[in-house]
């Protein structure tokens, strides 16, 4: 190019920028709700970690708009709690996005602020079907318990298990869980015995464990919300006796989340889960999104579903708002990023049009020594699950 054309063109460029104005740079804040306190503070960590693993990877803005997460805690499933901390994010924060939410009751809480407010919710991972069904805002980079359940339980007959009970927390993704593995399990020609449903603040698992030994079941499929109650649950299967016994453990991979995984031990081992994320996937993208958590935090404890849950919820709202120009218009944001496909620390992911939950492989794994400590190695891949839960899609 001659130095003449490419100073008028310079020039052009200059004088459209000047018309359209000087760039008006804007501050987007996403509001963050999930337990930074309580017995489910790691959920809340593991969410602020991988947001600052991406934005060290990619930036804090997008378009020349500054992206600002703004937190708060909620420690437990409350409602009522939930849809206050949305009000004043949305009042007073003036906040574009909302995102987080741990807890299938406390997602579900903030359907009618996010359509009257018209702005997205990214949900980082509560899981039951039925959340996106309430409002057409709502996006999620997590997984379902459908759509974990459903090839695990092809899984667990196809190893030639014919009776299975099934013991799952008593709400939403517990009440999933169990309904997904039943079906699936008794339409392939196995038998669920029994289902128990244990009230979600259980301590004391030791009377579930005496019900699961009666009932003559070669196998239990369990449920629970990830951390102190998971950890409860394989350790009082474990102390009384039923692993000895030889009674199988399946479940969604919450059971075997790694940050709980020195504190299970040898409780841990032999259990078969299938899950969205392993922090053992073998890909070059899983090994740099965890080399970053390492370089930043100093450690990899904490490195789990919870966490590329909350990685590709903020790779969603970078693209919402690009896709948007920096404009609060929730509306098209959603449009924008629906059918996207994306590669994920945890394999190929594509925002599913309809559920607006990621369809995405589901690794069956098994909870085995390496090294010093435990990891979830995967042991098969069953790619493109949607979920199965949304609607009509059961
Ligand atoms: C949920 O409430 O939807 C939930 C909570 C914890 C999990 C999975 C699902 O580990």
């Amino acid at each position: 190019m001659s130095p003449v054309l490419r100073t008028a063109l310079f020039g052009t460029a200059v004088g459209l920028a000047l018309m359209a104005g000087p760039a008006l740079a804007a501050t987007i804040k996403v509001g963050v709700i999930a337990p930074f306190s309580g017995p489910f503070a790691t959920a809340g960590q593991t969410f602020k970690q991988a947001i600052e693993v991406y934005q060290a990877q990619h930036g804090k803005t997008v378009g020349g708009d500054t992206i600002e997460f703004v937190f708060k805690d909620l420690d437990q499933a409350n409602p009522a709690q939930s849809k206050a901390l949305a009000q004043e994010l949305i009042v007073k924060e003036k906040v574009g996005y909302l995102a987080g939410f741990f807890f299938t009751p406390d997602a579900l809480a903030v359907a009618p602020l996010i359509d009257e407010a018209k702005i997205p919710c990214v949900i980082f991972n509560a899981a039951t079907s039925a959340i996106t069904e309430k409002s057409p805002l709502y996006v999620r980079t997590s997984f379902t318990l459908w759509q974990a359940s459903v090839p695990l339980a092809e899984y667990v007959h196809k190893q030639g298990v014919k009776k299975v009970i099934t013991a799952v927390s008593d709400y939403g993704p517990g009440i999933d869980g169990e309904t997904a593995f039943k079906t699936t399990f008794e339409k392939a020609g196995g038998q669920v015995v029994d289902s128990i449903r244990m009230p979600l603040k259980s301590t004391d698992f030791a009377p579930f464990m005496q019900r699961i030994k009666d009932s003559g079941a070669e196998a239990i499929y369990a449920f629970l919300p990830a951390g102190p109650t998971t950890l409860a649950f394989a350790k009082a299967f474990n102390d009384t006796g039923l692993k000895a016994a030889g009674i199988k453990f399946f479940g969604p991979g919450d059971i075997t989340q790694e940050p709980d995984l020195p504190a299970l031990g040898d409780a841990a081992l032999g259990i078969v889960t299938s899950f969205h994320y392993s922090q053992a996937h073998d890909s070059a993208m899983n090994k740099a999104f965890v080399a970053k958590h390492k370089e930043l935090f100093g450690s990899t404890q904490t490195v789990t579903f919870t966490s590329v849950g909350a990685y590709d919820g903020t790779h969603l709202i970078y693209k919402m708002v690009e896709a948007t120009g920096g404009k609060s218009d929730g509306v098209k944001a959603v449009e924008a990023v629906k059918n996207l496909s994306w590669e994920s620390p945890r394999g190929p992911l594509k925002l599913d049009p309809a559920s607006r939950t990621v369809i995405q492989t589901m690794y069956i794994r098994e909870t085995v020594r390496s090294g010093d400590g435990l990891i979830n190695k995967e042991i098969a891949a069953i790619p493109d699950q949607p979920d199965y839960g949304y609607k009509g899609a059961k």
